[in-house]
């Protein structure tokens, strides 16, 4: 395989072996913000409970935008960085007034939004909407890392440009559409790869001194497997 075919054995192991969570499946673009908000400070498992209780008592971004300060800060009790979803609450009302209540289906758009950042844009416009946009955590930046057994310090903004690039181009497209604009064309499983990556750093590729490199679907085009020490992947200096 070359790295523009890797989603082929990403995609056919996330299909058997991804996790279930509750917003995996019919999900909306609201399901998809609050939980990658929630998952940026919170593991997969524990962000279960938190992501129930949160969008049983809020079923819809219009009922975030409407809610009382005290209901909302009690809903995140227990997830810390309360200007998180104080940030939510201020973009939920800005889509309310300005995008008639439903997430703008555009990275760019979606980026000029309180809290919302490159990852956060990417995993809206990628999961929910299956925008070919790349969506890069420290977790994605630890696998292709590893398969490209790739020395640079993950810590400078220009090495997470370059994965975000690297990312991007790993995209499966859909070869029937060729509209020049890359953002126009379609990719029915944007979303799916961006998630394997992510799943795959969370489940299989981990940090430190264990990666579970046997049952890794890429083990065979990984580099840093290849060399023997995918431990020495990512290099992070200390700040
Ligand atoms: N970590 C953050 N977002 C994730 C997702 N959508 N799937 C798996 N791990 C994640």
């Amino acid at each position: 395989y070359s790295l523009a075919r890797l989603h082929e054995p990403l995609l056919a192991w996330y299909d058997t072996c991804k996790r279930e969570i509750p917003w995996r499946g019919a999900s909306s673009s609201y399901f998809v913000w609050v939980s990658e908000i929630m998952l940026q400070q919170t593991r997969v498992e524990a962000v279960r409970a938190y992501f129930l209780r949160f969008t049983a008592a809020l079923p819809t971004l219009q009922h975030l935008a409407e809610c009382d300060e005290q209901t909302l800060l009690k809903l995140w009790e227990g997830l810390g960085y309360y200007n998180r979803v104080r940030n939510m609450q201020k973009a939920a009302k800005i889509v309310m007034e300005q995008y008639g209540g439903e997430l703008p289906r555009s990275y760019e758009l979606l980026l000029t939004l309180p809290g919302i950042g490159e990852y956060t844009a990417g995993a809206i416009a990628s999961i929910a909407y299956n925008i070919p946009v790349p969506c890069v955590d420290g977790n994605v930046m630890r696998v292709l890392s590893r398969v490209t057994a790739n020395s640079a310090d993950i810590t400078l903004s220009s090495v997470k440009k370059d994965y975000q690039v690297l990312a991007q181009s790993m995209i499966p497209m859909d070869d029937s559409s060729n509209s020049p604009a890359l953002q126009d064309r379609s990719s029915p499983r944007a979303g799916d790869f961006n998630q394997s990556l992510m799943e795959l750093g969370a489940t299989v590729c981990v940090p430190n001194g264990a990666p579970l490199c046997d049952v890794c679907p890429i083990q065979t085009q990984c580099k840093a497997f290849l060399s023997g020490n995918p431990q020495h992947y990512p290099v992070k200096t200390a700040k």
